[in-house]
């Protein structure tokens, strides 16, 4: 039977679940392509750990280059995670003629414009499922189910360490670290959390979701980027009172006429009705949700992290490979679902021009007039408010404000806040949150 022989570099988290998948579903697998996948090797740092796996016949060893240079790897999987020397690591392997599989989001979002062509001059494959929705398919639907499509939108829950605290925080009354190192110790979180709770990874992940649904090129730094850190259990609430929910999306969304083309992309804590499907994406579930021309709304649901999940979809990469393998790989798609001969420049909607509905909250002096000098700078604007809401009164005697607006662009909020932000009365910064109806 033919043989797809796999090196695996990192055994953390994901690469302990890959390992675990290949030695105990290796007949499943088999079965299932007919030809046999084989875990020949495995590099990590750190070999002593226990990971409750037998290992008896792969080769086990502390240097990566020693798979990079294997005669009797096909296959080099990439778990390390981060920019370096995951870069270098894949790059190598692609020159020494072998596929490779990563979960890594960061080195796609950055690097993956580098390393495709380089793929395809060798006449070898990159697959990269589980570096967005972990577990969840949802760039194998978009690229494939989807191809007969123009891409309307795409939103997504990207990021299950922010989801989970969100939920945490709305349920169980914790507070944001409480629910962090609770997500931490379940091994949700990047390396380092900031990534997470900043929004950086659900960056990484739109950015590849967005190049891949609108034929662009992936633009991760140009990804409007906003975290959870800001958010409190006070604006939990009081957006709950008023209909929604908040989640941190990243958004896509094209802007094509005859004139001009741009891509909008933003990532952001967003007010979602409470009756959308994507407000009932709780704990660490991700959630993709992705309109079409003809199919309409579709939604891809499930584990976004974690190592069972996260290796199923690394897992399912290789065995995509195997199947064209050795002959060949025309029956799968281009990895960014575009010919690379097709996959534009194409610009980024500046965030200014991004128009929104608005969660507005502020700390005001209770005092007589400050409602009519906020509402009066909104009306200069020719904002319009949808809802406004006075929370009890404070021990320092102010008072929150809670406002929701009709849609404006977000260059004409930021000149207001600004200006509101100068009043007297108006005590610390104003928070700002987008309100997405739209979303199903
Ligand atoms: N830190 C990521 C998350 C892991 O919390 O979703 C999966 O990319």
């Amino acid at each position: 039977m033919t043989e797809l022989r796999v090196g695996l570099l990192g055994l953390g988290t994901i690469g302990t679940g890959v390992a675990r998948i290949l030695i105990e579903q290796k007949e499943l697998i088999s079965r299932r392509l007919g030809k046999q996948v084989r875990l020949v090797a495995a590099a990590d740092k750190f070999l002593d750990r226990d990971r409750g796996i037998d290992f008896t016949g792969v080769r086990l060893c502390s240097d990566a280059t020693e798979i990079l240079a294997a005669d009797d790897i096909d296959l080099v999987v990439e778990l390390i995670g981060g920019y370096e020397p995951a870069r270098t690591f894949v790059q190598t392997a692609l020159e020494n003629g072998k596929h490779v599989v990563t979960a890594n989001k960061a080195l796609i979002a950055k690097h993956g414009d580098e390393l495709f062509p380089l793929a395809a001059a060798n006449g070898l494959q990159i697959g990269f499922e589980a570096a967005v929705g972990g577990g969840i398919p949802c760039m194998k639907a978009l690229r494939e189910g989807l191809a007969a499509n123009a891409i309307e939108s795409v939103y997504g829950i990207l990021n299950g360490t922010c989801n989970f605290i969100l939920t945490k925080m709305e349920h169980e009354g914790l507070d944001y670290s409480e629910a962090l190192s609770q997500a931490q110790a379940l091994g949700y979180a990047e390396a380092n959390p900031t990534f997470d709770v900043e929004g950086i990874d659900t960056a990484h992940k739109l950015s590849i979701l967005a190049a891949m649904a609108f034929g662009s090129k992936i633009k991760f730094d140009e990804v409007y980027t906003e975290g959870i850190s800001k958010i409190t259990a006070a604006d939990i609430s009081a957006t709950h009172e008023m209909g929604y929910r908040i989640k941190l999306l990243g958004i896509a969304k094209p802007h094509f006429d005859d004139k001009n083309e741009q891509v909008e992309m933003r990532v952001h804590p967003t007010l979602v009705p409470l009756t959308s499907q994507i407000a009932q994406v709780s704990d660490s579930y991700n959630a993709v949700q992705i309109s079409g021309d003809f199919v309409e709304h579709t939604m891809y649901f499930g584990r976004g992290a974690g190592e069972r999940p996260t290796a199923s979809a690394v897992v399912a990469d290789i065995m995509d490979i195997t199947s064209g393998f050795p002959d060949g790989i025309a029956h799968l798609a281009p990895p960014m679902g575009f010919v690379e001969s097709s996959r534009r420049e194409i610009p980024t909607m500046p965030m200014a021009d991004v128009v929104c509905e608005y969660y507005l909250r502020l700390m005001v002096k209770d005092q007589p007039g400050v409602i009519a000098a906020v509402t009066s700078i909104l009306a200069d604007h020719r904002i319009s408010l949808e809802a406004l809401v006075q929370k009890e009164r404070h021990a320092s005697n102010n008072v929150p404000i809670v406002m929701l607006t009709h849609e404006t662009n977000e260059g004409n909020m930021q000149a207001a806040i600004s200006r509101i932000t100068g009043l007297a009365a108006v005590e610390d910064d104003v928070l700002i949150l987008r309100k997405e109806s739209a979303v199903a």
